[in-house]
């Protein structure tokens, strides 16, 4: 007789610690693979063998391993946490400005723009990101207030703040940035000063913070729009489904089809190693692991997520 298929929901039957203890030993034997991000002049000392990873229920449970309560540079995560204020602040308008497919091209590529006529393809490429800054700079009184007190609500830590050696670094090295917002700006999509949106972007992408913090920041998308760590409702359940499904096709850039092969759940990565990944109705993770693969994503973080979705079998496939 055929057995009636297990509940993929109910992670009690993993001993969660255990799995991750594992997941560690396994990656603390491939320390010192991929490049850590030298493009950004202050990100290149960063060493590479750490590896934190944390998860985090909507019981307000976290479980943890290795270097998790480590800050590092959160960089293009922050780009989800933007996207749900800017979807707060003019809700469906925002995809008259940013669409919501897969790029296939690096994360600060230029070249579609040209011919989508300033419309980024989705709000996780750096061009992207600046439309969703722009929408915080034009509709919220103190966007940097707004910013912080939304990263420190969410993860739970007031004392989740900026980098501004990291920022000063972007500042003065991110010439593709500033190509991007000047191109994006000749179309009529920016309405703000462009130096103004540059400022705000890099503000988000120098956030420090360490993998509990993150994994709780990305918590409400585990849990229909409500947040465990403020009590609060974030967006809707729909607004979650929404940023979870652009996670999963654009939210590792052109390694996005690898991620869903290889993972299986929405994610967002960043140049400084960290990548959060939600379990719909399940939990919200992050890892770090400083060394990238040739895509600007995690390598050890992504070897990470792949063994948890295959030991835990929480792949959405
Ligand atoms: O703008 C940049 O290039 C960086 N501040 C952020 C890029 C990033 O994190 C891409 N993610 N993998």
């Amino acid at each position: 007789m055929r057995m009636p298929p297990h509940n993929p929901h109910d992670i009690s039957r993993h001993d969660l610690d255990d799995i991750l203890g594992t997941i560690s030993q396994e990656v603390r034997q491939r320390f010192g693979e991929g490049k850590v991000a030298d493009y950004i002049p202050s990100l290149a000392h960063v060493p590479k063998d750490r590896f934190g990873m944390a998860l985090a229920t909507p019981d307000g449970k976290i479980h943890e391993v290795g270097h998790a309560r480590e800050r590092f540079s959160i960089q293009s995560v922050s780009k989800v946490h933007t996207l749900t204020l800017a979807l707060a602040a003019i809700g469906d308008d925002l995809w008259k400005r940013v669409d919501r497919e897969p790029s296939g091209d690096p994360f600060n590529s230029l070249v579609q723009l040209e011919y989508e006529k300033g419309i980024p393809r989705n709000p996780f490429m750096n061009a992207g990101a600046l439309i969703s800054a722009d929408v915080i700079l034009s509709h919220y009184d103190d966007p940097e207030g707004t910013l912080l007190g939304f990263m420190r609500a969410r993860s739970g830590n007031p004392e989740v703040g900026t980098d501004e050696v990291v920022a000063k670094s972007e500042r003065e090295s991110g010439y593709r940035n500033v190509a991007l917002a000047n191109f994006i700006r000749s179309f009529k999509n920016l309405d703000n000063d462009v130096q103004d949106v540059l400022d705000f972007y890099y503000l988000q992408c120098s956030l420090s913070m360490d993998c509990v913090d993150l994994a709780r920041s990305v918590q409400y998308l585990a849990d229909a729009g409500h947040c465990e760590s403020s009590g609060e409702q974030v967006t809707t359940a729909e607004g979650a489904t929404r940023i979870n499904s652009v996670m999963m096709t654009a939210g590792t850039y052109d390694a996005a089809g690898d991620f869903a092969f290889y993972v299986g759940l929405p994610a967002k990565s960043g140049v400084g190693g960290g990548i959060v990944a939600v379990v719909p109705h399940v939990m919200g993770l992050c890892v770090w692991s400083p060394g990238l693969d040739e895509k600007g994503n995690s390598q050890l973080g992504r070897y990470a997520l792949h063994r948890f979705t295959r030991m835990t079998g929480l792949s959405v496939f």
